[in-house]
């Protein structure tokens, strides 16, 4: 949720700045700015609306220095406009910062400040912050104690302690011309290491193609970054020895290609990143999957009676489908929790119960938090996680990474299907340390080895639902139906149409339907029902049939060769016939695609929906 960018270095800054806030704008899109240090003074550019926008601004009014810090915003206190958007400045304009994070005292300091005689120009959090550090320079520029860096440090210190909530911060200083500061809890920060220039970003996408060193901010830590140097302070450590890592990240994985949108392009990459959640990951002389991350031994995963599996969103329905999946093929007992009810709520948790966060950003607030409370409580914390060197992938105690290559989309597409692999994997893994025979193992395997070019002739029904969007784009609601493997997947289906096209959708299990959504079923009401051959296959025609007793238009997600259902439902989506609990890999693929046509029709921004952003960083 918002994205900051910094720099300080040799080149010119404006045009990295820009490029950057493109690169971050799927973190929040609602403002941008940014702010340049030349010559003692701040100069400032910001702009409600698109960072196109801000471009514009900027090529009409340019910034030279060769140091700035930018700012993508997802407005959390004061409604959208110029003077909400950041940089912000304290004081008298002799501090200037961009911040990520909530500041959940900030009305007190605010007060505190304005009975100082501060004043205040913006609706903002953030502008506390801004003002509390001119104040702090200020009053020990008076004391006399400390002077250079280590004043400008000991401002930040000091105000740091006074703020209750979470902040990804970088800092200019009008005094300090060569330095540049950031600080974070709770809000991701990644520094990049340049030649004798240095970079800071709210992850690692705006680093790609200016260096593959960086440096991955924690917790109560303060970077100080000059051209030439980088020293980073934790608060009760002291002086750190930045841990530089590689970062494994092109600037072309971030590019759109010749598809119309990012979202499109997700979609159309699953063929492969499933491939990327699988390789190396079959254990073919032991009919098993292999992980190199978790991190416990055969025995501490042995003992596991219990696994707790949270996140939120897209990653939440993942999850959901793991839990069918663990339950089955490994008969341990699974529970999906919302990570934002798992962090308050006290449910009892045997010794031996196992967490799963899963997350593609590793980033996202809540599933932060839930994870950090289950290991406090002693329990082995893992992450499934797609974002390397995320604060969720650094702090679990091991895990599993999806390879899926940056998601920009920020309605999640391929990282939920490579969730869904990776947990299936999972599920053959701790089956074949229990209950699944070495044959039943072995055709999971070959099961799923099958899945990426399934999934590449599940993506040929993109013009039937083309077809299907152009017929329903207008409706108002949806319903979508689906039982077992496909509950989560008709839930799914609904999220992916709500977020991008704001049209209201409903999942549901189609049979629990007749307690409630039936009422909302008429013949402007489409109902997409998952209904791939299975076990129950005729128990979901009698609800489809239900709902055409009472006269709703009926789409169907249904298995090639399944002829009766096209005497059925006004609209069939066909897709290739796999294994039940393999459907979600496969039926997912045309609801992304319905929701991606529909929204297009009805004019809506595909890659950048109003409201939302890619990776929620606050609670
Ligand atoms: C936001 C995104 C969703 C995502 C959810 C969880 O709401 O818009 O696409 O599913 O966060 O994010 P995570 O990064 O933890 O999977």
């Amino acid at each position: 949720m918002c994205g900051i960018i910094g720099y300080i270095g040799h080149q010119q800054v404006q045009n990295i700045l820009i490029d950057g806030l493109h690169r971050l704008e799927y973190r929040g899109y609602d403002s941008a700015g940014i702010a340049v240090l030349e010559g003692g003074e701040i100069g400032l550019r910001k702009k409600a609306g698109r960072v196109q926008e801000l471009g514009q601004l900027v090529s009409e009014q340019p910034l030279q220095g060769s140091m700035g810090i930018g700012h993508t915003r997802w407005a959390t206190h004061g409604e959208v406009n110029d003077a909400n958007s950041h940089p912000h400045l304290g004081g008298d304009g002799e501090v200037c910062l961009v911040h990520n994070g909530v500041i959940e005292n900030y009305s007190k300091l605010r007060k505190a400040l304005q009975a100082k005689g501060y004043e205040f120009h913006t609706a903002t959090d953030s502008e506390v912050i801004a003002h509390l550090l001119a104040f702090e320079v200020k009053r020990l520029k008076e004391d006399g104690d400390s002077e250079g860096q280590a004043l400008y440090v000991n401002a930040i210190q000091s105000t740091l302690v006074q703020l209750k909530g979470t902040y990804g911060l970088a800092v200019l200083f009008e005094d300090c011309p060569d330095k540049l500061f950031v600080a974070r809890v709770g809000s991701p920060l990644v520094i990049g290491i340049g030649e004798n220039e240095h970079f800071v970003a709210s992850d690692a996408s705006p680093l790609a193609g200016h260096t593959d060193e960086v440096v991955y901010l924690s917790d109560n830590e303060i970077a100080i970054l000059s051209a030439g140097d980088l020293q980073i302070i934790h608060r009760d450590a002291g002086a750190v020895n930045p841990k530089i890592e590689v970062l494994d990240q092109q600037a072309a994985d971030s590019e759109l290609g010749d598809f119309p949108h990012y979202m499109l392009k997700e979609i159309f990459e699953q063929p492969q990143t499933i491939e990327n959640a699988m390789r190396g990951r079959f254990n073919d002389d032991e009919a098993t999957a292999v992980f190199g991350g978790l991190n416990l031994t055969a025995q501490q995963l042995r003992r596991i009676d219990r696994v707790v599996l949270t996140a939120c969103g897209t990653s939440w329905h993942a999850g959901l489908v793991g839990e069918y999946l663990l339950e089955e093929f490994a008969r341990i007992p699974t529970e999906v929790e919302y990570a934002s009810e798992l962090r308050y709520r006290n449910p009892p948790m045997s010794e031996n119960t196992m967490i799963f966060a899963i997350t593609q950003s590793g980033e996202t607030a809540d599933t932060l938090a839930a994870m950090r409370e289950c290991k406090r409580k002693g329990h082995p914390t893992l992450a499934i996680c797609n974002t390397v060197g995320s604060t969720i992938a650094r702090e679990a105690d091991g895990g599993i990474y999806l390879h899926a290559g940056p998601e920009i989309g920020v309605a999640s597409t391929k990282a939920f299907t490579s969730q869904v692999t990776v947990l299936t994997l999972l599920a053959l893994f701790f089956g074949r340390m229990r209950h699944l025979s070495y044959p039943a193992g072995s055709r999971i395997i070959s099961h799923l080895r099958e899945i990426p070019e399934l999934v590449e002739q599940a993506l040929k029904c993109n013009e039937m639902c083309k077809y299907v969007a152009d017929k329903y784009y207008n409706s108002n609601n949806f319903l979508y139906l689906g039982r077992l493997y496909n509950f989560p997947v008709a839930l799914e289906g609904a999220l992916k149409l709500k977020e991008i096209s704001y049209i209201h959708a409903e999942g549901y299990p189609a049979a629990e339907m007749k307690h409630g959504p039936i009422a909302l079923v008429d013949e402007q009401t489409p109902s997409v029902f998952v209904v791939p051959r299975c076990g129950i296959y005729p128990k979901v025609i009698s609800n489809l049939e239900e709902v055409k007793a009472r006269k709703g238009p009926v789409i169907a997600i249904a298995c090639q060769g399944d002829d009766k259902i096209a005497e059925l439902a006004d609209d069939v989506i066909f897709v290739p016939d796999v294994e039940e609990y393999l459907q979600p890999l496969i039926a997912s693929i045309p609801l992304q695609l319905l929701s991606y046509h529909i929204a297009v029709l009805r004019g809506c921004n595909v890659d950048r929906p109003r409201n939302l952003a890619k990776s929620v960083t606050v609670e």
